[in-house]
């Protein structure tokens, strides 16, 4: 079986803690991978986004305007699932290539509708020090500059800017300060982090 990263990528991440690659999937799975997002959109599915741990979980709409949707990866639809296979590869190849042991991920589809943001924060807090890789799977075709929604990462003195464009895939730590700044178009991706500890199934 291939490798998903060269050897010029785990040495990109590892020196810059970030990397970006640019049509991830097939054009046709990414394609079906967004339809699967708009399926569950239409059926309601989202909820809106809250701050915290599961059971500490609150709303604040000044903070993170997105809606997100859990996605069971024992039981999705198949370009979610074909995603979520290549995901268990890369997270066993970046397990190994930085001696991380991470042992499992979650994702979610998450909607930001036009006008929305998250404010700068970290992936990895207080309840959540498990979350270790971040990874942003963007579906928006024809993204415009205008557009915005723009992925920030701050690190000491340097910000990168990430537009959110069609089968791009940003993997960053998730112990970096980022923000997505306020989109003037419905913007959807998927988001998922590698963990060094096993899911809670509680969120289902
Ligand atoms: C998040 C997040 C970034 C993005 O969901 O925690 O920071 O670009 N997402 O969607
Ligand atoms: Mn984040």
């Amino acid at each position: 079986m291939g490798h998903i990263l060269t050897e010029a990528q785990l040495d990109h991440f590892a020196h810059e803690g970030l990397l970006l690659i640019d049509n991830f999937l097939t054009n046709e799975t990414a394609q079906q991978l967004l339809e699967e997002a708009k399926f569950w959109q239409a059926e309601e599915a989202f909820k809106k986004a809250g701050i915290g741990h599961l059971d500490k979980l609150h709303i604040q709409e000044n903070y993170r305007a997105d809606k997100i949707k859990w996605i069971n990866k024992q039981d999705c639809l198949p370009a979610t699932k074909i995603y979520m296979n290549t995901l268990e590869k890369l997270m066993q190849e970046t397990s190994r290539a930085f001696f991380l042991s991470l042992k499992d991920f979650e994702s979610m589809y998450a909607i930001y509708p036009r006008a929305s943001f998250y404010k700068k924060h970290k992936d990895q807090f207080e309840h959540q020090a498990h979350r270790i890789i971040s990874l942003v799977l963007y579906l928006n075709e024809d993204w415009q500059a205008d557009d915005g929604g723009q992925l920030v990462i701050y690190k000491e003195d340097e910000k990168t800017i990430i537009e959110p464009i069609f089968n791009r895939l940003a993997i960053f730590k998730s112990e970096l300060w980022h923000e997505v700044l306020p989109c003037q178009s419905e913007r959807f991706s998927v988001t998922s982090w590698f963990k060094d500890q096993l899911n809670e199934v509680n969120f289902l």
